[in-house]
């Protein structure tokens, strides 16, 4: 295997420098659910209360995220070639989700570095590659860098919104791997934030994300 000569450099301005600027912490908010289950819905309510209240933060969603850095191999087909696309493009198979979160969980680690409060949106499905987030954002900042927001929506309600169709083509066996369907959503065991999706409007839901937040001490 070619060998390569990668060195860490250490840069003038800090995370410290730039949460002094901020005048906030960064963090990782993580939220997990089923497809259908909310997730996304209730992130960018967070996204917009507290971009409000003043904090820096940023969203990084599941399908606008697999449009670019994980794009699928569709995408990179049309844009590169057939060999390329192979080799980089991203799915559903396991590997694929599991580079799919490593991915996303560097960028994340990243924003906590810049001192953004960064919301993440992905299924997130298998419990290894969430801790291996956790880890990762931990290792580089500190424990309670990471919140796990568990989106909880019984399966019966995600199939029942069905925004996509996917739960339909997935039952119909015309879409193979899916959440929760038959790919296994691995539910957190101790998430920071347990929210019951589908109990109370997305707002609501919000405002409880930001209550723990402050509970958490990530918000001045
Ligand atoms: S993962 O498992 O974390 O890598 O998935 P993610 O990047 O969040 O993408 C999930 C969205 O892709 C659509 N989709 C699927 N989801 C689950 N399983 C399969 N096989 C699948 N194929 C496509 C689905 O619409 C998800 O969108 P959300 O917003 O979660 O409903």
């Amino acid at each position: 295997m070619e060998k390569v000569e990668i060195t860490w450099h250490d840069h003038h301005v800090t995370r410290q420098d730039r949460e002094s600027l901020n005048g906030h912490g960064g963090g990782v908010v993580w939220f997990t659910g089923l497809s259908g289950s909310g997730k996304s819905t209730v992130a960018n309510a967070v996204d917009k209360k507290l971009h409000d209240l003043g904090i820096h933060t940023f969203l990084l969603d599941g399908d606008n995220v697999r449009h670019g850095l994980n794009a699928s191999t569709k995408i990179l087909e049309d844009a590169y070639d057939a060999e390329f696309a192979k080799r980089f493009g991203l799915g559903f198979g396991a590997e694929d989700r599991t580079e799919n979160i490593r991915r996303i969980g560097a960028v994340a680690e990243l924003f906590c570095q810049a001192g953004v409060l960064v919301l993440t949106a992905f299924v997130s499905p298998y419990r290894a590659d969430r801790a291996a987030v956790r880890n990762v954002v931990e290792a580089s900042g500190g424990a309670g860098d990471f919140i796990e927001v568990f989106v909880d929506t019984p399966l019966e309600v995600c199939e029942q919104r069905d925004p996509k169709g996917l739960y339909k083509k997935a039952r119909a066996g015309e879409l193979k791997g899916f959440t929760g369907i038959d790919d296994p959503y691995e539910a957190p065991e101790l998430p920071e934030v347990h929210l019951a999706g589908g109990s109370a409007p997305p707002d609501q839901l919000a405002d409880q994300v930001i209550a723990r937040l402050r509970e958490l001490g990530k918000l001045p």
